[in-house]
Formats: C-alpha cells, structure tokens, sequence
C-alpha cells in the first residue's frame, strides 16, 4: 500500500533522515585505510544512539549489524566484519534511522584515499544518476520516469544497473511500496502523490549488471564480475512542485 504522508507525519519524519544525514557525515570524516568495517558499524551505532534514534537495520529481518557496509565488488548489504579497508577502496555505507516512529534512510560510496580514476567516475556518476532522477520529479510524473532516468545516465557511461535490488516507499516502516527500480520505461507506472516519501537508491556497476548473493551469510550482493560497484541514496519527499531531499 502507498502511503501519502500528513504534514505532521513529514515534520515527524525530518528528524530520523536529519539524524541519518549527520551520521553518514560523521563517518565520511573518521573513515580511513586500515580500520575495519566493523569499526565503521562502531561509528554508526554510537552516532546514531547518541542522537536518541534507533540503528533499524540492527535486527531487520535478522540483519546483525547497524549498517551496510560494501567495499569495491560488494553492490549492497555487505556484513561490517573484520574485513580491512585499504588505500585505494570505495565503501558504500548504508543506514537507517528510526525516530518518532518514522524513518531515514541513505547510502553515500565514500573514496579511500588514492582511488582510480575509474573508480572516482563510477562514484560519480553514480551519485549523478540520483541528481537526473529528480530533476522535474514532482506531483504526477510517473513512477517508471526515476528508473528511466538513473538507466539512461548509467548505460550512457558503459555501466550495469542492478536489477535485482530497488528503491522503495519508506515512512513508519523502513520499506514501504511502492517500489523504485533503477531501470524502466519513460512515462509509465503509477503517478506520485504529493506527500509520498519514497528512497531513490541508484546501485550502478562498473561492468555487468548482474549480481551473486552470498548463499553462506544470506546478504552480501556482489557483482557477478568481481567488478566494482556504487551505491547513493537519500530519502525524498514528493512535492507539488518539486522534491524536497530530505536526508542531504
Ligand atoms: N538501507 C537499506 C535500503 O536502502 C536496507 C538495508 S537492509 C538491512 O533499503 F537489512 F540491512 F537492514
Ligand atoms: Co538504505
Ligand atoms: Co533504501
């Protein structure tokens, strides 16, 4: 079901994506070659605690940790472990907050010291893609145009889209419908609503599309071809005449 927020429930849910924000900026300035991913789970769970909000992805669906972190070939869901960062890495790190019964959800893919070119404009474009996607996007235009946007800009720049995972609406719960494919067809699917909130989460490949979910831990997404991957994503909300990015 789609939810269309009131304006108490968007001034409620300001604060969850503020918070989501502030720790995704928090970590940009502490993460570094040699720690670990868990030690960056360590910063998200004490940031985002520390501004009286719940880590909400800590227990979802039996997830064990407070964040997704995915280092080069991991596309999304990578388990903060004892994996260690290096020089030259790009780290997608992907949170949700709960607070006031809302929540926040973003991703940001931070830049470990001396990264590729290749690297820099897989980030790059990928967070472009975001930026396509809700240029015009406002009350009426048709769900499928997100999905057309964010495929267009990535294949123009020789890159997979992942199919397999999307955005999604989002509001009490973490996911809500509808859902927000990276790929689709200009001018189809449902019209948006002033009101919804939903996540735009462009997930772009350097090489194929394609993706392997890891059968052992039951979350981890890797490219099929060991190729690096980008992920950007913030919550929006949908208005008469516009967007308004939420967790940026
Ligand atoms: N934050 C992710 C999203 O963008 C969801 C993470 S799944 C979890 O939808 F299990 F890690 F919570
Ligand atoms: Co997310
Ligand atoms: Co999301």
């Amino acid at each position: 079901m789609v939810t269309v927020k009131t304006a108490e429930e968007i001034a409620l849910m300001r604060e969850p994506c503020r918070i989501v924000k502030e720790t995704l900026e928090y970590v940009g300035k502490h993460i570094s070659a040699g720690m670990t991913t868990a030690e960056v789970d360590k910063l998200v769970y004490k940031y985002i605690t520390s501004c009286g909000a719940v880590p909400s992805e800590l227990g979802y669906c039996g997830y064990p940790a407070s964040s997704c972190v995915s280092v080069n070939e991991v596309v999304v869901h990578g388990i903060p472990g004892d994996r260690i960062i290096e020089d030259g890495d790009i780290v997608s790190v992907d949170i949700t907050a709960e607070k006031n019964g809302f929540q926040g959800d973003a991703c940001r893919t931070f830049l470990i010291g001396n990264v590729s070119e290749e690297k820099r404009k897989l980030v790059k474009v990928t967070e472009e893609c975001f930026f396509k996607a809700i240029d015009g996007l406002k009350e009426g235009t048709p769900l499928y145009d997100i999905g057309y946007a964010v495929q267009s800009h990535a294949e123009a720049n020789g890159y997979g889209v992942v199919r397999a995972l999307t955005g999604h609406g989002i509001g009490r719960e973490m996911h809500e419908d509808p859902s927000v494919p990276n790929y689709g067809r200009k001018g189809t699917g449902m019209r948006l609503k002033a009101g919804m909130t939903i996540c735009i989460e462009p997930m772009i490949n350097m090489g194929t599309w394609r993706v392997v979910f890891d059968k052992r831990d039951g979350w981890t997404v890797r490219t099929a071809d060991g190729l690096p991957a980008a992920h950007y994503e913030n919550t929006v909300l949908i208005t008469g005449d516009g967007v308004e990015i939420l967790t940026l």
